[in-house]
């Protein structure tokens, strides 16, 4: 039987909660395509930071290299300084694993969830193609004169041809595999970022030209994007676009497909070892009331799954989690399920179990 090794990191706040929810789907979706999951959880997050000092053990992103996947619950404490949790397990894991695309779908289960007026399944239902490893997030920079009138701050936003290059054919890729309207939008800043972002244009229209004629090439700013987003958001198919501003307009796409219960995404590194996260982040005023919404961190499985070559399984997951949504969930919300964390995991993992049990598998 063919096993898979995770890596599972819990983390922070509702972390814990909603990771052994995505297990249990996980575990149901294996059983029922006959393969194997092997579970290793490691303890990275605020608790072990100000019990230890140490915010990644020197042995972790070796570690996680030995694994198929990895399975992140969320990072943020609110006992720590901002930026040391999430520069040091977040973005190194992220950089130093070179998972360097954020894959973020953006779509709409059940009309009710939709923020939008008018606006249903049909109309919400994109991709996001985040670049994961590079621009503002790099951090190059400094301050000088720190604490005088005199301050200077500076944070470089970096694009390097290849970074770019990758990403970009990454989500050329991508559109033409989902053969929905065979069409990619670069979302950038060309008006203003006019080095940063004309190296984006310039990469965009030659790979795409040379190498995937066949896609559709449309462009819009950033802030255009956001309009567009919210008024007609049936109008994208797949998004590619830089660090910052994906980091952006994904929360925006999060709102409209329902909220951060059931927003997924995926640090990929297509030719290395991928983590999988829901993106809300660690909720911590909800921690251990069992009213947080376990949908995020299963649909970041099910993305796994899909990383992982199994299909199968990870389009029964997304139809269990439909299902569970059609038939047996209130909101989305934290405390708005009609179950708690808990029982939503079971309800998934029963609709997994069910539809593979029936003749047709
Ligand atoms: C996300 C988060 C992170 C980011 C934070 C926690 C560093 O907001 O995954 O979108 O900005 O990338
Ligand atoms: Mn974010």
């Amino acid at each position: 039987m063919k096993t898979y090794s995770i890596a599972v990191i819990p983390g922070d706040g509702t972390g814990p909660e909603v990771t052994a929810e995505a297990l249990k789907v996980l575990r149901s979706a294996a059983a029922a395509r006959g393969f194997g999951l092997e579970p290793h959880s490691y303890d990275f997050g605020g608790e072990r930071y100000l019990r230890t000092g140490e915010v990644l053990p020197e042995s972790a992103v070796a570690d996680m290299r030995r694994h198929d996947a990895i399975l992140l619950g969320a990072i943020g404490d609110p006992r720590v300084a901002p930026g040391i949790l999430e520069k040091g397990i977040l973005l190194r894991l992220r950089f130093e694993l070179e998972q360097y695309i954020n894959l973020r779908p953006v779509k709409l289960y059940r009309q009710r969830d939709c923020p939008l007026k008018d606006k249903g399944p049909r109309d919400v239902d994109f991709v996001v193609v985040r670049e994961n490893n590079e621009g503002l997030y790099l951090g190059m920079g400094g301050i000088a004169f720190k604490g005088t009138p005199h301050e200077v701050a500076t944070q470089e936003m970096v694009n390097t041809r290849r970074g770019v290059e990758r990403c970009l054919r990454y989500a050329f890729a991508l559109a033409r595999q989902r053969a929905h309207r065979n069409t990619l939008l670069l979302c950038a800043k060309t008006n203003v970022l006019t080095y940063a972002h004309d190296l984006w244009w310039r990469a965009y229209n030659e790979v795409g030209a040379r190498d995937y004629p066949d896609i559709k090439r449309e462009y819009a700013h950033v802030d255009a994007t956001c309009m567009w987003m919210v008024k007609n958001p049936e109008w994208f198919d797949v998004i590619v676009t830089d660090n910052m501003f994906g980091d952006i307009i994904t929360d925006l796409g999060a709102m409209i497909q329902g909220g951060m219960g059931i927003a997924a995404g995926g640090n990929i590194n297509p030719e290395g070892v991928s983590m999988f996260e829901p993106i809300g982040g660690s909720a911590p005023k909800y921690t251990g009331q069992k009213v947080i919404n376990p949908l995020a961190a299963i649909m970041a499985g099910q993305m796994l799954l899909a990383q992982l070559g199994e299909a199968q399984a990870a389009a029964g997951v997304e139809s269990a989690v439909q299902y569970v949504l059609d038939h047996q969930i209130g909101g989305l919300g934290a405390g708005q399920m009609g179950h708690s964390t808990s029982e939503v995991g079971d309800l998934v993992a029963q609709a997994v179990a069910d539809q593979s049990s029936t003749p047709a598998g």
